[in-house]
């Protein structure tokens, strides 16, 4: 209201010019981009006839320049459209169908004193919209020194809201809040959204490159901003030249699964640029680590150092008997004795404890035709640890290591860097955010040095994925929210809804190394995990990542031989994949058909209320009959007492067309494989 007025008395201003609409291939969605009386960038976004997203303002301010805000004009406007259909080498699905309306609006400033031209490009897909700012080569302004993206999601309607907080200390590793859309304070992204009227939203990003993480700050009402993730040099972004800004995505789906099954990141993300990454197979893998989490062991030397040559080879024997392709071995190297949390300075990439020798456990796992998957932690230090990058990349080659393991532990802001002020070699430090623009950048470095090698990388304490696996496939997981480790360190650290909640936010971001498999249930110290059996065993599904630990000591797993044999053949690569029945932060079920075979897997992960589901076999193949083996809780399983391990087993025969009926216990979950006759 204030602003029409506003408006109205500064009409002469700028020149409205018409706006500029682009609708989705199956019509449903209308974005449009436009500037105000004031001649302030916006957008807005439609469905069904109705506003989903209220009128939204752009826009940047500068450390050095003037604001980027009012007194545009509408320059030019081209449009495009695109469709087609790309392959991924791994994934939870092989095929992902591209289809979409381009609009791409080029602003132009008219002060006297400034005539900057800012483009806006947006696509709008049939689950959802990108838009991202392009900066052309400019004499004006030479060098953005981003001081703040404006960019604006003003949400349309009331609903609730699923979040962690952005900007806090522990990263990404909180339990979600679910609170009113008002209740968001500060929030990272994927941040979810069902709307009072069903319609379901994810706020995120694509493309994160060169460029500093983005947060949403609300600030009034239901109007959220971007806010940037911090940087040591003051301008939260720095760059030169023309670029382009990560794209700002709003999925929209009728429901949960289409929220779900979108691709809408990685469809904004560039094409494959490593080009065969077949060196990567999606796999399985165990290894020494459960035992340092709960504190059996330590990574440090003494009498409890997990890492000695001679456990290292009983997992790779076990890995071998059981079918697990990798072995993952933490603190073998020199740097973990005294305070490794969020220092890192002691770090050495190469040389091994006295008790650990690599070369050693390396031939001897070549041996068995099980991989060593490597270890690189930081303590959030990338000054020490991009010193001795190529050497520790160049060792791990050597060795048949295709698969790192990279760590950041560190309190967010802690990221130990060089002061950019000083060229190589670097000296000093400065302190950087795990999700700031200097991180970022680092993240990509470290991938495109591991692909140089045939080497996946898989990051613990990351920045949040973006959808940067279609770009580099090696990039094959992350961490970037509470995994299972926090199971470990309390009596029910993530509550039975963490899991299913997972699912509809921080899976939407891409794969999670989540490290499911605690068979035995039980943290440090006796404390019991919140989850059965079964659910153990439905995370495989529930969680997707092309590299899936089964996360218990082998002596437990091995006490558990039905549920191991699940693990042992359960895939971890999808030809597609399904949610068919779900509600956010309740539970969730999927039905996945193996990349490599004809054989289908459903299950799932629960809340604390008991439930139950019928699942129809709609997906299965016309005529075909499938054997199916049910893990599922049984009669009495709760997460809250000892029947947590009581867990059942059923053998069928299903067909397309059948439907199947299974309680999920509090804190429960289901598996099954359905083979192909
Ligand atoms: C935290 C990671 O999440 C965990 O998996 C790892 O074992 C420790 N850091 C040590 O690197
Ligand atoms: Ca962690």
């Amino acid at each position: 209201m204030i602003r029409g007025l506003v408006a109205a008395l500064l009409a002469t201003v700028a020149t409205p010019a018409l706006a500029e609409d682009v609708t989705s291939p199956d019509g449903r969605i209308v974005a449009t981009l436009d500037v105000d009386n004031d001649g302030v960038p916006y957008y807005r976004v439609m469905r069904d006839g109705a506003e989903v997203i209220a009128e939204s303002d752009l826009g940047f301010t500068f450390t050095d320049a003037e604001t980027m805000r009012r007194n545009f004009v509408i320059e030019n406007a081209v449009t495009a459209t695109h469709d087609d259909t790309w392959e991924q080498p791994w994934g939870e699905r092989r095929f992902v169908r591209d289809r979409h309306n381009e609009l791409a609006v080029t602003f132009r400033e008219t002060r006297d004193t400034s005539k900057r031209a800012l483009t806006v490009r947006m696509r709008v897909f049939d689950d959802g919209i990108g838009f991202r700012y392009e900066f052309a080569e400019s004499a004006d302004m030479p060098v953005a020194n981003i001081a703040e993206e404006l960019t604006e999601f003003a949400i349309a309607g009331d609903g609730t809201a699923w979040w962690i907080p952005g900007g806090d200390w522990n990263r990404y590793e909180y339990l979600y809040n679910e609170t009113p859309i008002t209740g968001v304070s500060i929030a990272h992204t994927p941040m979810t959204v069902r709307l009072d009227n069903g319609t379901h939203l994810s706020f995120h990003e694509a493309a994160l490159v060169d460029y500093s993480g983005m947060w949403l700050r609300r600030m009034d009402g239901r109007r959220f901003r971007a806010m940037l993730a911090p940087s040591s040099r003051g301008a939260k972004v720095v760059r030169e030249g023309a670029f382009e800004t990560p794209w700002r995505t709003i999925r929209i789906a009728d429901g949960p699964d289409g929220l779900v099954e979108s691709n809408l990141e990685l469809n904004l993300n560039e094409p494959n640029k490593l080009g065969d990454v077949s060196y990567f197979e999606p796999a399985k893998y165990i290894g020494i680590w459960w035992g340092m989490i709960r504190g059996d062991w330590s990574w440090a030397q003494g009498p409890k150092h997990g890492a000695t040559t001679e456990r290292a080879k009983e997992y790779v024997d076990f890995a071998a008997e059981n079918g697990f392709r990798g072995v993952l071995i933490e603190g073998w190297n020199y740097g973990w004795d005294g305070n490794w949390f969020g220092n890192g300075r002691d770090y050495s990439y190469t040389r091994s404890y006295p008790d650990f020798d690599l070369e050693e456990v390396a031939e001897y796992a070549r041996g068995k035709g099980v991989r060593i998957i490597g270890h690189h932690e930081t303590g959030g230090n990338i000054q020490v640890y991009e010193a001795q990058l190529e050497d520790a990349l160049d060792l791990y080659q050597r060795l048949g290591v295709d698969v790192i393991k990279t760590g950041y532990v560190a309190d967010a802001g802690g990221i130990i860097s060089c002061n950019a002020d000083i060229a190589d070699p670097c000296e000093g430090e400065v302190y950087e955010w795990h999700d700031g623009q200097r991180q970022v950048q680092h993240h990509l470095k470290v991938v495109q040095a591991a692909a140089e090698r045939q080497i996946a990388i898989n990051p613990h304490e990351p920045v949040k994925d973006t959808g940067l696996r279609r770009t580099y496939p090696n990039w094959v997981a992350r961490e970037g929210a509470r995994g299972q480790e926090y199971n470990a360190w309390g009596r029910f650290a993530n509550g039975p809804e963490h899991d299913p909640t997972l699912v509809y936010t921080r899976m939407l971001s891409g794969p999670m190394d989540y490290t499911p498999g605690v068979l035995g249930l039980v943290g440090a110290e006796g404390v019991p995990i919140a989850s059965t059996k079964a659910k153990q065993l439905g995370l495989y599904l529930a969680i997707y990542s092309p590299i899936q630990m089964a996360a218990d000591f082998k002596e437990s797993l091995a006490e558990h031989p039905r549920e191991l044999d699940f693990i042992r053949q359960v895939p971890a690569d999808w030809a597609e994949s399904h949610l068919i029945a779900g509600a956010v932060g309740d539970y969730a079920i999927f039905a996945r058909k193996d990349r490599n075979s004809e054989d289908w897997y459903v299950g799932g992960v629960n809340d604390a209320t008991e439930r139950t589901v019928t699942l129809d076999f709609d997906f299965l193949e016309d005529g075909q009959t499938y054997a199916a083996t049910i893990y599922k809780d049984g009669p009495e399983a709760t997460y809250l007492t000892d029947k947590r391990h009581d867990i059942a087993y059923e053998t069928l025969s299903v067909a397309k067309g059948d439907r199947y009926t299974v309680r999920l216990a509090p804190g429960g979950g289901m598996a099954m494989q359905l083979k192909r006759r």
